[in-house]
């Protein structure tokens, strides 16, 4: 029952996931952590919403249905071709703006921008330029990434990196912190 997600699907999800999976895109978001996504973006009405890695939406589609009329999300990725899924699935979305950018030159360049919703789900914004990005939320505003359980595919090394990752995080007394276990190994920041 705690696994299950019983409301409904954004409407893009299924012809999303299809795409995805007929591309071979293999990075998408799970769905318990897509859900968790939508229901956090329900706490921001009229907010501002940064996505960092849009892969092929699927995490955007989430984001998009937890978010009301008066909000809007950015969504970054550098690989056109899935970022392409996004735009035929999503691009109607007059909150939506999609940029095909390397993360770590969009976040230098656009530093001085405030958001109350930042989902980090590539390099930049991570475990890259994190302090910049971090500077970049608003007091309140929630800062999430997952990816933090061990998993099969990581190479040699990234343990290391998301045990300094989640120990640097943890040193910050600026930010309240939650680890789950749970899904891919989410972690829900706000800052103080
Ligand atoms: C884990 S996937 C994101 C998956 C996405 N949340 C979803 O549900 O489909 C990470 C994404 O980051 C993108 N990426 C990797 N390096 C990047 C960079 N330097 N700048 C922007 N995007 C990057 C990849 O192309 C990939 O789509």
């Amino acid at each position: 029952m705690f696994e299950q997600i019983r409301q409904q699907y954004p409407l893009a999800y299924n012809a999303i996931k299809t795409a995805s999976e007929r591309s071979g895109f293999t990075m998408a978001s799970e769905v318990l952590t897509c859900s968790l996504l939508k229901t956090l973006a329900a706490s921001k009405p009229a907010g501002k919403f940064l996505e960092l890695g849009t892969g092929t939406g699927l995490a955007t589609t989430w984001i998009l249905d937890g978010m009301d009329s008066a909000s809007t999300l950015i969504s970054i990725d550098n690989d056109e071709t899935i970022l392409n899924i996004a735009k035929e699935n999503l691009g109607v979305d007059k909150r939506l703006k999609l940029i095909c950018a390397d993360g770590a030159d969009w976040i230098r360049q656009n530093i001085k921008q405030k958001f109350s919703f930042v989902f980090a789900d590539a390099w930049p914004g991570k475990f890259l330029l994190l302090d910049e990005v971090l500077g970049m939320l608003e007091k309140g505003g929630i800062y999430i990434i997952d990816d933090m359980l061990p998993q099969q595919n990581w190479p040699d090394g990234h343990a290391n990196k998301v045990t300094d990752l989640l120990a640097y995080l943890d040193s910050r007394d600026d930010l309240a912190i939650t680890k789950l276990g749970w899904a891919t190994g989410v972690v829900i920041i706000t800052k103080k």
